[in-house]
């Protein structure tokens, strides 16, 4: 473990080893804390950790049946039981793997008919169980956490943002078509996920390799959402070596 300003920063030699250390340490958080209030990403990267997460559920008995999950976002009109929605993705993953109670697990409703109601929904069920302790997040090529594209202020909450043509191709590769790919997303906000007691942060792949040099060492600026990850004290950086051999 190393610190790059208040950032602490851990490689691992390969991707499954960095996702097996990620897998740890949420698993130690909910050993020190059963009751955690845990806060889940999606994505390509986190795949490796949840199926981690679901071994240890079986073989060591670590029980998620007192915990509380929060999603970082969802798609904009991909109902809960869409293949690509990313409640889908969870139950696939994880949830329906693991004994974690369905009513505690919270993914934005992308197909309210009140859209900014379930944005608002998703801030206020975060705020009812305390906050997150630990949330997991990924980082896109653009520098986006969860969808907050570049640009976004540091002080953004949950909302309904517009995703970014960059981001609509990176995500095209689980779907048919880029075509078929939502345009909008309810994320959390950069300014939710700052209030996180801690943030684990995972990058993995040499295409990461740029961005997590601009998110820990570059300018701090909207351009890369990312870089607001330093205002907080608590963030630790999952990368492997080829993430990591910018830095
Ligand atoms: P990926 O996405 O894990 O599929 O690379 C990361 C992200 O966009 O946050």
């Amino acid at each position: 473990m190393k610190l790059i300003g208040n950032a602490s920063v851990q490689v691992g030699e390969t991707a499954v080893e960095t996702a097996n250390l990620v897998a740890a340490r949420i698993s130690q958080q909910m050993t020190d804390q059963p009751a955690s209030v845990l806060g889940l990403a999606t994505g390509g990267t986190p795949v490796a950790v949840y199926q981690q997460l679901v071994r240890l559920h079986r073989q060591n008995g670590l029980s998620f049946s007192r915990v509380h999950t929060f999603n970082l976002d969802e798609y904009v009109g991909l109902a809960a039981d869409h293949p690509q929605s990313y409640r889908m993705f969870m139950r696939e993953q994880l949830f329906d793997s693991v004994d974690v109670d369905p009513e505690r697990t919270f993914v934005p409703d992308g197909v309210a008919s009140d859209l900014a109601a379930a944005a608002a929904d998703h801030e206020n069920a975060i705020r009812d169980q305390g906050g997150i302790d630990l949330q997991l997040l990924g980082i896109g090529q653009n520098g986006h956490i969860a969808f907050n594209e570049p640009g976004s202020a540091l002080d953004s909450r949950t909302r309904v943002v517009d995703l970014t043509s960059s981001t609509i191709q990176a995500n095209a590769r689980f779907f048919a078509d880029a075509a078929e790919v939502p345009t909008r997303a309810i994320t959390m906000g950069i300014g939710t996920i700052l209030e996180s007691k801690s943030i684990v942060v995972m990058a993995t792949g040499a295409a990461k390799a740029e961005i997590v040099r601009r998110a820990l060492v570059g300018e701090e600026t909207r351009d890369c959402p990312a870089s607001y990850l330093r205002r907080h004290d608590g963030v630790t950086w999952y990368l492997d070596r080829e993430a990591a051999s910018q830095l």
